[in-house]
């Protein structure tokens, strides 16, 4: 569901119920109460790797649907690192990860994606206009992570196409670049064995570097393959999503215009909760009988997050479903758009000061950029298991 309007009527059933979701055939505990979704996030009797349930038998959730689009077995290894780990295992690949995106190697990245924004713009308006998320949102975010791992220029365009056929959701295109893209970083890996550099694969391949034992290499690829799938297309629609819902609610970029001061802090906290383009977090599985809020959970039951309808929670926000840039987002970033507790996205940081630069570039320091079709007219398309994302951001400037 990608519509906040479509909760008000489920919100009436409380922040926790029973219900089928379209394309599942058990029930799941589907959860649209803000402060419910925190607490599970952050209770450890609801675990994400289904397979450590004691009984648990065929194959899992996420094995099933890598079965369904035809991924082979051998292939099933290098996903869901994180976000089907739990405990000690979780924390211990999660540290690796979060080495790549510590405030100072974020920051660090400041300058660079500031010159890569100014560059894509001023491609973008020596030909009057283009698509946002394919022509900025791409390449941007592209560099970033390309940037952090240590992927050379002349290998980016290669890893996009890639990239691109894995968010198609074709099997025919997603297998073959699955499998291009741990072939890629093997040979990397190798490369970076025998002539280390000063990035993150050299890092992770040496002896002594930042984890405290060696990784293998299939782990190593799992985390490159995981920053890869999580780092580039998902911020990068999310920055077509950011401008779209500016010039759409031309009144509240204007009072950004007036108030620049108000972007970082409050602004894109305010439009990564009015979006919220990850509507989903991972599903939980309860690793018990016990009773959550008043619902008899039973062992081995899923857990389904809605991040889009807890951050449209009217207990917690406000009027959710108005857009208000200078909403105070309260403690910490205030909402769920990027998780909370053990799986708290990564990322976070990094994508923060990408949508402040993008919108900064695109939309403060320039401002003629315009929307070059009807906003009925814009391209979405299905995302499986989290609804529909924007296609694509035709703008005139
Ligand atoms: C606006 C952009 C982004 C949004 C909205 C977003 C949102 C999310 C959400 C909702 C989760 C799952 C939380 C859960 O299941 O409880 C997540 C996890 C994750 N995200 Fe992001 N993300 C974004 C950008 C990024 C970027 C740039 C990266 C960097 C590579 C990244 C890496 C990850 C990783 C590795 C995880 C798994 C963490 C774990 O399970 O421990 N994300 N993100």
């Amino acid at each position: 569901m990608s519509d906040p309007a479509q909760y008000a009527a489920l919100r009436e059933r409380g922040p926790v119920f029973r219900t089928v979701i379209e394309g599942l055939e058990s029930p799941v505990w589907f959860v649209s109460g803000y402060e419910a979704c925190k607490e599970i996030l952050h209770d450890a009797r609801f675990i994400r790797d289904e397979s450590k349930l004691p009984g648990r038998e065929g194959p899992s959730l996420a094995e099933q649907m890598l079965g369904a689009v035809g991924m082979p077995q051998e292939y099933f290894k290098y996903f869901g690192l994180l976000s089907t780990s739990d405990g000690e295992e979780h924390t211990r690949l999660r540290n690796v990860v979060a080495r790549a995106f510590t405030a100072r190697r974020v920051a660090a990245l400041r300058p660079h994606l500031e010159q890569s924004a100014a560059d894509l713009y001023a491609t973008l308006a020596a030909k009057g206009g283009g698509d946002l998320i394919m022509e900025v949102g791409y390449p941007f975010t592209t560099a970033a992570i390309c940037d952090l791992m240590g992927v050379e220029e002349a290998d980016r365009p290669q890893i996009l196409g890639w990239i691109m056929d894995l968010v198609s959701y074709n099997p025919e295109q997603l297998v073959p670049a699955v499998k291009n893209i741990v072939g890629y970083y093997r040979d990397l890996i190798a490369r970076r064995r025998a002539e280390p550099t000063d990035d993150l694969v050299s890092e992770l391949v040496k002896p002594g570097g930042i984890h405290r034992d060696l990784l293998a290499e299939d782990v190593i690829i799992s985390i490159f393959l995981l920053l890869t799938s999580t780092g580039i297309a998902p911020p990068a629609h999310f920055l077509g999503q950011a401008v779209l819902t500016l010039l759409t609610h031309p009144g509240q970029l204007a009072e950004l215009r007036a108030r620049p001061e108000l972007l970082a802090k409050r602004a894109v906290p305010e439009i990564l909760r009015y979006t919220t383009s990850v509507p989903t977090g991972g599903p939980l599985y309860a690793a018990g009988d016990f009773e959550f809020r008043g619902c008899p959970v039973r062992h081995g039951d899923a857990v389904v997050p809605s991040l889009l309808g807890v951050n449209h929670d009217p207990a917690r926000f406000d009027g959710p479903d108005r857009l208000d840039l200078s909403r105070d987002p309260g403690p910490g970033i205030g909402h769920l758009a990027f998780g909370s507790g053990a799986h708290y996205c990564t990322g976070a940081a990094l994508a923060q000061v990408q949508t402040e630069i993008v919108i900064d570039t695109f939309l403060l320091r320039n401002r003629t950029l315009e929307l070059a079709v009807e906003p009925d007219r814009l391209p979405f398309f299905d995302v499986p298991g989290k609804g529909t994302a924007l296609g694509g951001l035709p703008v005139r400037l």
